[in-house]
């Protein structure tokens, strides 16, 4: 039985960055997966995160199981940090959360509920959107729809094409919506658009799926979730999927959350034992550790500052690597790159062809993904200047 299955080609984006890890030029630069890296090239462990693990080792006492949905602090303090305090929709407790293993697992969980919902239901993803989106919805049993959303030509969003496609979008069916720091473009929508996006949410009666896994990495953690708060107050329903891999830095411990606003409080209850009859199916229990540390950080005054320091600082750093890599680019090659500094996250596309990005690795060991994404983190004092000076050699 098993020898029918054939070995299957490695994932295009953790494919590309083995090939980079195995390359032995001291130049190379691996702009490829989305992790956050410091100036030493290194991921890095929060100290808040530090703090709250050694904190937790003491305390420890049992490995049993979590509840299945998981730590009470954890859901608690991400639909704080998510809707702010005092949100419309939290104190009418239009609001349920369930754990989840990372923002994949509560991606999953949010396409379970709505296959069990609506199985005919159509989710409108942006074109171009982060490719993982396609197999986790779609191997539910659910379709999808495209919508226009960047434009190569001027590196900002369509939005007269989003809206034109999205007008086709019926009752019922799902729009899924980067919150913040769009993967793979970066280019994000202004709050007057977001409201747009209401609007035609309540005309039409679709259901608004923002998957937010960057929140605090573009403008702030407040400014982030702006979107998903405006919408949260103007839509009857809504799913939300949420990760701490990146502001969090807690990639490896999976930990996520899956929110629901409802109509009232009697369905967003509902919809936690649905969601925990999902996971159930899909993967039974929640993992502890990282939603554990987090939890900690959110209901503990003094964490929490710590983390929001650092976060801002990783953000910060972030930003000032766009505004760099714009003067350097600019420098070397005499082309317009001041959208790079207008993205927001931790990626953008350089606006190469694949010719060029592929020309890049095998001649400069300037590692990209063929769309010409980057990981702006990746870049650094170290590799700016032969990673502006290769770019400018294959414009
Ligand atoms: C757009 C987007 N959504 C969700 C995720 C989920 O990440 P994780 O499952 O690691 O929390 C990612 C991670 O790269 C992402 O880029």
């Amino acid at each position: 039985m098993l020898d029918k299955l054939e070995r299957l080609p490695a994932d295009s984006i953790l494919g590309l960055a083995a090939i980079a890890k195995a390359d032995a030029n001291p130049n190379k630069v691996d702009l490829t997966v989305g992790v956050y890296m410091n100036e030493d090239g290194v991921c890095p462990v929060f100290k808040a995160v530090k703090m709250a693990q050694a904190a937790l080792q003491q305390e420890e006492v049992s490995k049993s199981y979590l509840p299945p949905a998981g730590v009470d602090a954890f859901n608690d303090g991400m639909q704080q940090l998510l809707f702010g305090a005092g949100h419309p929709a939290l104190r009418d407790g239009r609001v349920s959360s369930v754990q989840a293993p990372g923002g994949c697992g509560a991606l999953r969980i949010g396409a379970e509920i709505i296959f069990a919902a609506a199985p005919t239901a159509k989710v409108w993803v942006s074109d171009p959107t982060w490719p993982v989106h396609l197999p986790l919805l779609g191997s539910v049993g659910l379709e999808f729809e495209t919508y226009r959303y960047y434009e190569p030509v001027s590196h900002g969003v369509n939005f007269d094409g989003m809206v034109e496609d999205l007008k086709r979008a019926q009752t019922g069916d799902v729009v899924l919506l980067h919150g913040c720091c769009h993967n793979p473009c970066g280019a994000d929508l202004s709050l007057e658009q977001w409201g747009v996006v209401a609007d035609m949410a309540e005309a039409q009666g679709f259901v608004p799926f923002v998957d937010i896994a960057y929140q605090g990495l573009g403008d702030g953690l407040e400014e982030d979730a702006a979107g998903l708060r405006l919408l949260a107050e103007r839509v009857p329903e809504m799913i939300i999927a949420a990760s701490c891999s990146k502001n969090m830095g807690l990639y490896r411990e999976r930990t996520g959350a899956v929110m629901f606003v409802c109509q009232n409080r009697a369905n967003a209850e509902a919809l936690v034992s649905q969601a925990l009859v999902a996971a159930r199916r899909v993967y039974s229990m929640p993992p502890a550790h990282g939603a554990l540390i987090a939890g900690r950080i959110l209901s503990d005054q003094a964490l929490d500052e710590i983390w929001r320091t650092e976060l801002m600082d990783m953000c910060g750093r972030m930003n000032g690597l766009r505004t760099g890599l714009r003067e350097k680019l600019e420098a070397a090659s005499s082309r317009d790159f001041a959208f790079i500094e207008k993205e927001k996250g931790m990626f953008s596309f350089l606006g190469l062809s694949t010719k060029q990005a592929i020309r890049l690795r095998e001649e400069y060991s300037v590692y990209m993904l063929d769309s010409s994404r980057i990981n702006v983190a990746g870049v650094n004092a170290r590799n700016i200047d032969y990673l502006a000076q290769s770019v400018a050699s294959v414009l």
